[in-house]
């Protein structure tokens, strides 16, 4: 029997144990020990729930039980996280956890003790909730150089420009429906200021890569600025605007980074709509795969977590290698990166100072939509931001995937 204690009894920690006590039987058979819950660690009490018994206040009551082979750390944030997760594996016990924060900021050091102390700290459930994506970069991508990844990566975005793009609505409507659906927080920055994404790319590509990807230096851009009218432009040249968390290898040089982007109907991440997510990973012989499933959820969330402690079981007292070393892996600055761009100026804006600003430009016209825009020629995004400089408005602009 293998006794684990959970680490917050929100709606993943609840989840975890709901998936672990509805499915032991399978997971005994696939861990090949039963597993059962001991202990739940959280500030509140939990009077009437069928684990009730089980809640503690105090991780010194967990970490003196012996009896603990595996912690789930489901509190989310860095502190206290980091700290019990890292007593956990230094007394050698394997860690499943869901929380991106303390994986993006402590992943390799948490690894690197892992290793040190023949036990593992699995972090699946940490980027697109239940959809198995680190472990084929970990596992089963191995023979391959990722040149590129890109993701969408957060549901409740996906799920705004979704109802933006199909019921035509304002993006503070479709915050007002995501929140009262429940996936929009009260105070939705991280997701719409695209901080959830960021810390979700700054992991997959931590691991594509083998080294730390800080989420401090990606590019990062919400969709706060993303309008009605820009969701009618996107249909007009047959696109879609998604909210991407993109990482890639380009002449030798990597560049990581979270915005708006204007995808073609045709590129597979397209169609994936409301809360779902997808990560689209190229390699060098693979070519390209997709990773599609429910990104967020108590219940898939938890599948990716449960699966993570049967994991542990089955690889107790044996480290499975994770390469992610420390060494920050140098990112190149995007304004070096060259793309195409959409801009939306005002209808008075001359063709003549737009072609001499960016060269030969393709216009695009949406009925009822009196402005001059368009789609650039391939540019660096520094000579863009030149470019731009030139002119005393613009209405918006995105960039092209
Ligand atoms: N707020 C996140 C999302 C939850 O909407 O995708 C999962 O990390």
């Amino acid at each position: 029997m293998i006794n684990v204690a959970v680490l917050g009894y929100g709606t993943i920690g609840s989840g975890v144990v709901e998936v672990l006590q509805t499915n032991t039987e399978v997971i005994a058979k696939r861990a090949g020990e039963e597993v059962s819950v001991k202990y739940i660690l959280d500030l509140r009490d939990f009077p009437g729930d069928v684990n009730e018994d089980k809640v503690v206040h105090d991780y010194g009551i967990i970490e003196k039980d012996e009896d603990i082979q595996i912690v789930v750390e489901c509190m989310g944030g860095v502190e206290p996280a980091y700290t019990f997760v890292k007593k956990a594996l230094l007394q050698g016990r394997g860690v499943a956890t869901s929380n991106k924060e303390l994986v993006a900021k402590y992943g390799a050091e948490l690894i690197e003790i892992a290793d040190e102390k023949n036990t593992n700290f699995l972090f699946e459930a940490s980027v697109g909730g239940g959809i198995p994506i680190l472990r084929p970069l970990i596992s089963s991508l191995t023979a391959d150089v990722v040149e590129k990844i890109s993701g969408i990566l957060n549901g409740t975005t996906n799920y705004m420009l979704t109802k933006m793009e199909e019921a035509g609505i304002s993006f503070e409507e479709a915050l007002k429906e995501a929140q009262e659906k429940g996936y929009a927080e009260l105070h939705p920055e991280a997701d719409v200021e695209g901080y959830d994404a960021c810390r979700k790319i700054a992991i997959l590509s931590s691991l594509a890569y083998g080294q730390q990807v800080d989420y401090e230096d990606i590019y990062t851009e919400g969709i706060t600025k993303i309008t009605a009218e820009d969701i009618r432009y996107a249909a007009a040249m047959g696109k879609s605007i998604k909210l991407l968390g993109s990482s890639m290898k380009k002449n030798g040089k990597y560049y990581a980074m979270v915005c708006p982007m204007l995808i073609d109907n045709s590129h597979p991440l397209s169609g994936v709509k409301d809360v779902f997510n997808a990560i689209f990973v190229h390699g060098n012989m693979v070519d390209d795969t997709m990773f599609y499933g429910k990104g967020a959820g108590k219940l898939p969330t938890a599948s990716a977590v449960a699966a993570d402690v049967v994991a542990c079981v089955k690889h107790k007292g044996e480290h499975i290698s994770i390469l992610w070393d420390r060494t920050k892996l140098p990112l190149s600055d995007i304004s070096d990166f060259e793309r195409k761009y959409f801009v939306r100026m005002p209808v008075q804006t001359d063709w003549e100072r737009i072609h001499e600003a960016f060269g030969q430009v393709e216009p695009v016209a949406v009925d009822g939509l009196d402005e001059k825009a368009f789609i650039t020629g391939v540019m660096k995004e520094k000579d863009f931001n030149h470019a731009i400089l030139r002119f005393e408005c613009i209405i918006n602009r995105i960039r092209l995937d």
